[in-house]
């Protein structure tokens, strides 16, 4: 039996660590910011890594074997058949994300994008020179019909070109999109000939009560791609890599990928998510049943503490989507994401880059040890107090 991975490391542990989410902020804060989790390696990717360490295999990558995995972890979790032929090796996501808008629009194009969202969907669109466009969600986080319907006229009326990329879950609200949900986008992509990049990094993160669908999976979805990856539901944002999934209208599209994106990934990246998907499903239940606790326990401690905010239970991700917009008069220009840093020493990430009606909302992480979500409520209740 697997123990709960969020309850083995301590907080003066955490604070040896010197990634993003450890070292960014001086050592009084609490960082439930980054989409890192404070989680030690599931135990059958320490033992594919020390294999590979221990034989000196840390050359090029080659072969099929991460996609092989996925492919098993796809067929046990959802039922879903993938075809090989219809994957690519990715650097990571985001890296797999620009490929694939490469294939299927031009600079000056439209990237659709459903607001809030990641923060690096805007700049890597940007920077690939294409156009972002909001089709913000329904105030419950829901995909909003009418917004993308609006885009998708909007951007293809003289002959463009338009993507859109969702992200199924979604981050920050943690919204699992429904099969019925999809099939509409899908629909409405296919009458506007828009392409759908369906970024699924999180689906092996969705909490008891909802039931994840893979984009390439609904009626319609074939003309689509999903990126997948093990990097969030086992904690492997450090040794990278990434697949691209095309569905079976797409497949082709998959021979214009420019070599340097197949060839990017780390062959240790993929030895490390092949190892995740193919044995870490027991570490991975474990995993989601101590998210699940942590899930309730923040909806106890915020209700007890933290009347001015309000939120949704997240049904995937380990982020969770707080509105503090009820402070905004009393801090005074001053962002909430600021606030709680400065007067209680807790880094959340700010709403002002999601997008959309961002403004006014942090996301807080809580794949961290139960008791550092204790006393970062506690903080964060201190200081509104002494507001
Ligand atoms: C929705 C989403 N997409 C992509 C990424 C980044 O993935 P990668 O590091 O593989 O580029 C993240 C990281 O948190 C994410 O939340």
């Amino acid at each position: 039996m697997t123990g709960n991975p969020l309850t083995e490391l301590t907080l003066e542990q955490l604070r040896t660590r010197t990634s993003r989410k450890w070292r960014t902020y001086s050592s009084d804060v609490l960082p439930l910011w980054i989409a890192e989790m404070d989680v030690d390696l599931a135990p059958p990717i320490v033992d594919a890594l020390t294999a590979a360490l221990a034989q000196g295999d840390t050359g090029y990558p080659a072969g099929e074997d991460y996609a092989d995995a996925y492919r098993g972890f796809a067929k046990r979790t959802w039922g879903w058949d993938v075809d090989l032929a219809a994957t690519a090796s990715m650097p990571d996501v985001m890296r797999g994300m620009t490929a694939l808008l490469g294939l299927v629009t031009a600079p000056g194009d439209a990237l659709v994008i459903t607001t809030p969202v990641y923060p690096p969907f805007f700049a890597f669109a940007r920077n690939a020179g294409r156009r972002v466009v909001e089709a913000p969600l329904h105030p419950d986080g829901r995909v909003n019909l009418t917004s993308l319907e609006i885009a998708f006229q909007n951007e293809t009326r003289d002959g463009r070109r338009a993507a859109l990329l969702l992200s199924n879950p979604h981050n920050p609200t943690g919204t699992v999109h429904t099969a019925a949900e999809l099939t509409a986008v899908a629909g409405l992509a296919n009458q506007y000939s828009v392409r759908v990049i369906s970024d699924e990094i999180h689906a092996p993160l969705v909490l008891p009560g909802a039931t994840f669908t893979p984009y390439l999976t609904v009626p319609g979805g074939q003309t689509g791609f999903s990126l997948v990856s093990a990097s969030k539901g086992w904690n492997l944002s450090g040794i990278k890599a990434a697949l691209a999934v095309a569905g079976t209208t797409a497949i082709d599209d998959l021979t214009r990928l420019p070599q340097e994106t197949r060839l990017g990934a780390s062959h240790l990246g993929n030895i490390a998510h092949a190892a995740a998907f193919r044995h870490g499903s027991e570490w991975l239940d474990a995993l989601l049943t101590g998210l699940d606790q942590n899930r309730h326990l923040l909806r106890e401690l915020i209700s007890e503490q933290l009347s001015e905010i309000s939120y949704r239970d997240p049904e995937a991700t380990f982020l969770a989507w707080l509105d503090c917009s009820s402070l905004l008069a009393r801090l005074q220009g001053e962002t909430p994401g600021a606030f709680f840093i400065r007067e209680a020493r807790v880094a959340l990430n700010d709403g002002t880059g999601f997008g959309g009606s961002g403004h006014g909302f942090v996301r807080l992480n809580y794949a961290t040890n139960p008791s550092i979500i204790q006393t970062a409520i506690e903080r964060l209740a201190a200081a509104i107090r002494r507001l």
